[in-house]
């Protein structure tokens, strides 16, 4: 996995640092779901490239392809056609199995509906990757318990999802997607269920994650507000990247006090 592979190129628009390969890039990717008159083509050809440590909106019109996109960079689905590199190495000749290996190892993904387990603390919640690493308990125990006071959850281990807002449920699942210390962070829409504020909180969250451990991060988002967090903005369009820019405008970190205040105010 560790050698980028030849056909690794940095040209792209908005894409990787000069000089670095891009951790991720698809080549020409397409994927068509159904078959005959019922196949309907979502994406139609996307190439991108993310340089590690980029940071990554990704917008556009419902249907337009985005979780299409994102579940292939998941390896929660695979392209029609086309090529995925994750590190150089191509990942649609992957097997099923070598496939969940790298999710497992060096991919962390997050959903708008959170997907934690109902009865189970946040603790636990959060453990579930590691239980495939085959990590002795106690490791486990505290790998959770760092990655919970990471995402801002110190002392809320044992209580369950219907204990906490949405917030704080979102803050578990980013701290249960973080936790095998993942490369990259894929995220869809992790806002989407949450209100401005919380949002906002999330955000922040992951920037930081993005600044201070250098985790690549891609986010879906509908909300501007919530795109203007990201370094990049790429925006998909009936199956296509419709544009790729920098983000020149990006919204600054909140100081302590700031955050405070909206949250009084909230
Ligand atoms: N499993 C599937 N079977 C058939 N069609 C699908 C499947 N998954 C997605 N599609 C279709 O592919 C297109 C792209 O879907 P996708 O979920 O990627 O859109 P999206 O940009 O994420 O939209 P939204 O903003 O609503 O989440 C849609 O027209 C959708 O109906
Ligand atoms: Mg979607």
């Amino acid at each position: 996995m560790s050698t980028p592979g030849s056909e690794v190129n940095t040209g792209l628009a908005a894409g990787a640092d000069a000089g670095a390969p891009p951790i991720i890039a698809l080549r020409a990717v397409t994927k068509v779901y159904g078959e005959g008159q019922a196949a309907f083509k979502a994406l139609k050809g996307i190439d991108l490239d993310i340089a590690a440590g980029d940071f990554v909106a990704v917008m556009g019109p419902s249907g337009s392809g985005k979780s299409t996109v994102m579940n292939i960079l998941g390896c929660l689905d695979t392209p029609t056609a086309g090529a995925y590199l994750f590190q150089g190495a191509h990942v649609e000749q992957l097997t099923r199995d070598q496939r969940a290996r790298l999710r497992r190892r060096w991919l962390g993904f997050v959903f708008q509906g959170f997907n934690l387990l109902a009865r189970t603390s946040a603790q636990e919640n959060v453990e579930l990757p590691l239980l495939y690493r085959g990590l002795a308990r106690a490791e486990r125990a505290a790998a959770a318990k760092r990655s919970l006071a990471l995402v801002g959850l110190a002392g809320w281990e044992h209580h369950t999802p219907a204990e906490l807002s949405g917030g704080q449920q979102q803050r578990v699942a980013i701290a249960r997607a973080i936790v095998s210390e993942p490369q990259v962070l894929l995220a869809d829409e992790p806002t989407g269920n949450l209100d401005s504020q919380r949002s906002r909180e999330i955000m922040e969250l992951l920037v930081r994650l993005n600044e201070e451990r250098g985790i690549t991060v891609l986010m879906v988002t509908h909300e501007p507000d919530m795109a203007a967090y990201a370094k990049r903005i790429v925006r998909c369009v009936d199956g296509r990247i419709a544009s790729d820019q920098r983000n020149t405008e990006r919204t600054p970190l909140r100081t302590t006090d700031d955050a405070d205040t909206a949250r009084e105010e909230a």
